[in-house]
């Protein structure tokens, strides 16, 4: 159990590059297209993708290895670095979740691309801020390392 979990950890580090590189390169995206009244593209599109599916996923991961932790002996609350408790983290990652899926779902359904551009930019700079916020950058920045 310990070695599911060893990997799941290395593969949840991992997933955080997809998230962090996802996320800046659709935020970026998001505020050019809002700044020069751009139309929507595919690649917008496909940004708002990967950062939204990475999101999921990594969710996904950090759920079975919070379901995990007794299993292994561990408490669901500790610390995870100095500055950041596991129940902060989790929470704080979840309302990540929920403000970028909130983001790409009300701009599929904007009227217009403007309003497409301006709905991403705000959801997907308060969830990077609470994803930026609650990494533990104190821990390894590989995975399995
Ligand atoms: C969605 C964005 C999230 C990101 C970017 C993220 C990122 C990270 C990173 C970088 C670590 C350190 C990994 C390591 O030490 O190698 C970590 C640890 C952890 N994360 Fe997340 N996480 C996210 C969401 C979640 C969620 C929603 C949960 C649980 C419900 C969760 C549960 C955990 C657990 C249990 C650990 C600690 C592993 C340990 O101390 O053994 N994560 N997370």
């Amino acid at each position: 159990m310990l070695a599911t979990y060893n990997f799941l950890v290395g593969f949840h580090n991992l997933l955080r590059w997809v998230v962090v590189l996802g996320g800046v390169w659709a935020l970026v995206t998001m505020i050019r297209g809002l700044a020069t009244q751009a139309a929507w593209t595919q690649q917008a599109g496909l940004s708002a993708r990967v950062f939204t599916y990475g999101l999921h996923l990594q969710l996904l991961v950090g759920l079975i290895m919070y379901g995990l932790l007794p299993a292994i002996g561990r408490a669901s609350t500790g610390p995870i670095d100095a500055r950041v408790s596991l129940v902060a983290h989790a929470g704080y990652m979840i309302l990540a979740v929920i403000a970028a899926q909130v983001g790409t779902s009300t701009a599929r359904r904007a009227a217009d691309d403007r309003a497409k551009y301006m709905r991403s930019t705000v959801a997907y700079a308060i969830a990077m801020a609470l994803i930026f916020w609650m990494i533990p950058w104190s821990r390894s920045l590989i995975p399995w390392g």
